[in-house]
C-alpha cells in the first residue's frame, strides 16, 4: 500500500530532536499495523532531514529524481524497518 511520511519542524523548535522523536513514533504505529519495511525520501541537500532519518535506521539505497519533482533534484531514497529504531 504506498503512502507518504512527512515531516516539519517549525524553525523556532527545531534542532531538540522532535522530528527525529516523530519519526520513531510513526515507526512504533507502523510496526503494530504489521508493515515490515517503509521507504522514505529527502532531498540531497536536506541535511537535518537525512540526519532525522539516519538515527532511525535508515538505509540508503538509492539516489535520484523522483517523479514528484523537478528531475534535477536528486533524491536520497532510504529503507525504513519499523520497530527496529534504538
Ligand atoms: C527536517 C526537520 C523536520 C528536522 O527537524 P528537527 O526537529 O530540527 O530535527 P532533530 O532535532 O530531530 O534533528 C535531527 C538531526 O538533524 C540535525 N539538524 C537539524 N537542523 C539542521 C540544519 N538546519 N542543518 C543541519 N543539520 C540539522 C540535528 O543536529 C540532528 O542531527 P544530530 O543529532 O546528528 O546533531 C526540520 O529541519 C524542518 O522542518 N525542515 C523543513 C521541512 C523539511 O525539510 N522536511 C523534511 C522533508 S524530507
Amino acid at each position: 500500500m504506498p503512502g507518504h511520511v512527512g515531516y516539519s519542524v517549525v524553525p523556532w523548535k527545531q534542532r531538540n530532536g522532535r522530528a527525529t522523536a516523530a519519526l520513531s513514533l510513526l515507526l512504533t504505529v507502523a510496526a503494530k499495523e504489521g508493515l515490515d519495511r517503509l521507504v522514505t525520501l529527502c532531498n540531497e541537500d536536506n541535511d537535518a532531514s537525512r540526519r532525522v532519518i539516519e538515527h532511525n535506521g535508515g538505509e540508503l539505497f538509492m539516489r535520484g529524481p523522483h517523479p514528484s519533482d523537478r528531475p534535477d533534484q536528486i533524491k536520497l531514497y532510504f529503507w525504513l524497518t519499523p520497530g527496529t529504531a534504538g
